[in-house]
């Protein structure tokens, strides 16, 4: 009966903790596109982030004063050009990237990569300059092409960390979900059929893996 009397106090103790976990600063750059601005906002109700930094080629100024508006602790700073990236990610513990074109009907994600190859090498070199040490999350398509990318960007500055560049496929696990009949096995032969989709290089299955093995 006391653990239980104790426990809550414990729980409230730890939410309230002003440790690193607690205080991260992450950056969203294409913060402004379909993918960047629901996911800043999701990002900004999350208590484990402090400082949420908004980088785009067009309209952070007005996603970021959105943002702000919203009372969750996050502080929210906006981005905008070339000139400010450098400052929109000095620090940052956590970089997530949506810059990039879509797909339109008719492409492939082999399509992309021209114009999507170029826009991640670009801020890669960024991030290896000014947060070399901060964990990087792929989102721009194709996302087999643009992990490797960011990978020998982040070694030519010396500083790559396997462990920490991740390449997200969660939007097509979600998708086919609605197509599974959600068991075990469907949900694993899933995960692993979509992960050989976007990784036709097996390189970097490992960190894709532990991102989706919540369920
Ligand atoms: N991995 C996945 O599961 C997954 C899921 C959905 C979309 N995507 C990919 O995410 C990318 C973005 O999709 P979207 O629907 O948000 O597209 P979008 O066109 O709505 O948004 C892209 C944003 O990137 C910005 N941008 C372009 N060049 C930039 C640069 N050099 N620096 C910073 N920002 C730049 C644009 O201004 C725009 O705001 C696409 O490549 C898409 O294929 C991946």
């Amino acid at each position: 009966m006391f653990s239980r009397a104790v426990r809550p106090t414990v729980s409230l103790a730890r939410s309230l903790s002003t440790s690193s976990q607690n205080n991260a600063k992450v950056a969203v750059l294409g913060a402004s596109g379909g993918i960047g601005q629901p996911l800043s906002l999701l990002l900004k109700n999350s208590p484990l982030v402090s400082n949420l930094s908004l980088y785009d080629i067009a309209h952070t100024p007005g996603v970021a004063a959105d943002l702000s508006h919203i009372e969750t602790r996050a502080h929210v700073t906006g981005y905008m050009g070339p000139d400010q990236l450098d400052a929109a990610l000095k620090g940052c513990d956590v970089v997530v990237i949506p810059a990039g074109v879509p797909r339109k009907p008719g492409m492939t994600r082999d399509d992309l990569f021209n114009t999507n190859a170029t826009i991640v090498a670009t801020l890669a070199d960024a991030c290896a300059r000014n947060c070399p040490e901060a964990m990087i999350c792929i989102i721009a398509n194709p996302v087999n092409s643009t992990i490797p990318i960011t990978a020998e960007v982040m070694k030519k500055h010396g500083v790559y960390n396997p462990n920490k560049v991740f390449g997200v496929t969660t939007l097509d696990i979600v998708r086919n979900l609605f197509d599974s009949k959600n068991t075990a096995f469907d949900l694993l032969v899933l995960y692993f059929a979509l992960i050989a989709l976007h990784f036709q290089t097996w390189l970097y299955l490992t960190p894709v893996v532990c991102v989706h093995t919540v369920p």
